[in-house]
């Protein structure tokens, strides 16, 4: 088992606080079109957390997710294992396919928490859990 691959648990404080991010976050989502704002917190292995909004445009398949936009702040500045991520939507919505495949990237064993702007936990997974079979790194080897 490769070092990201390691399922790291997380503590109720460490959850409630990831939870409270993505709620902030949320609030800069940037989503004129759909009007489906969507917040995403990140916590690294090593401690970090990075927030994510979703970024839509005028043109509208150049927008993007808040989970891809937390995932590339933290490898653009170097992270690359995390621990868990959590998305918050009015509904409990889950992540979409091009989200699944970025954090497969990144391990398997990633925790992932959908939550609603009420707090209810609507999925308590894994990135193996959203994307069984992923296409990965060392498939390219
Ligand atoms: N969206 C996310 O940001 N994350 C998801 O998990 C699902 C969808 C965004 C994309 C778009 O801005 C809006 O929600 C409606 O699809």
């Amino acid at each position: 088992m490769k070092k990201n691959d390691k399922l790291m648990l997380i503590d109720a404080e460490t959850r409630e606080k990831l939870i409270e991010t993505a709620r902030q976050a949320r609030n800069w989502a940037y989503a004129p079109y759909s009007h489906y704002a969507v917040g995403a917190a990140l916590l690294t292995t090593g401690g970090r957390i990075y927030d994510g909004v979703n970024i839509e445009n005028a043109a509208f398949p150049t927008g993007i997710c808040a989970e891809r936009v937390a995932i590339f702040k933290a490898v653009s500045e170097g992270e690359r294992e995390f621990s868990t991520i959590v998305v918050m939507t009015d509904n409990g919505g889950t992540p979409c396919g091009s989200c699944r495949q970025v954090m497969a990237e990144f391990g398997l064993s990633t925790q992932v928490l959908v939550v609603d702007t009420t707090g209810k936990v609507h999925m308590d997974t894994t990135v193996e859990g959203l994307l069984p079979r992923a296409f990965r790194p060392e498939d390219l080897l």
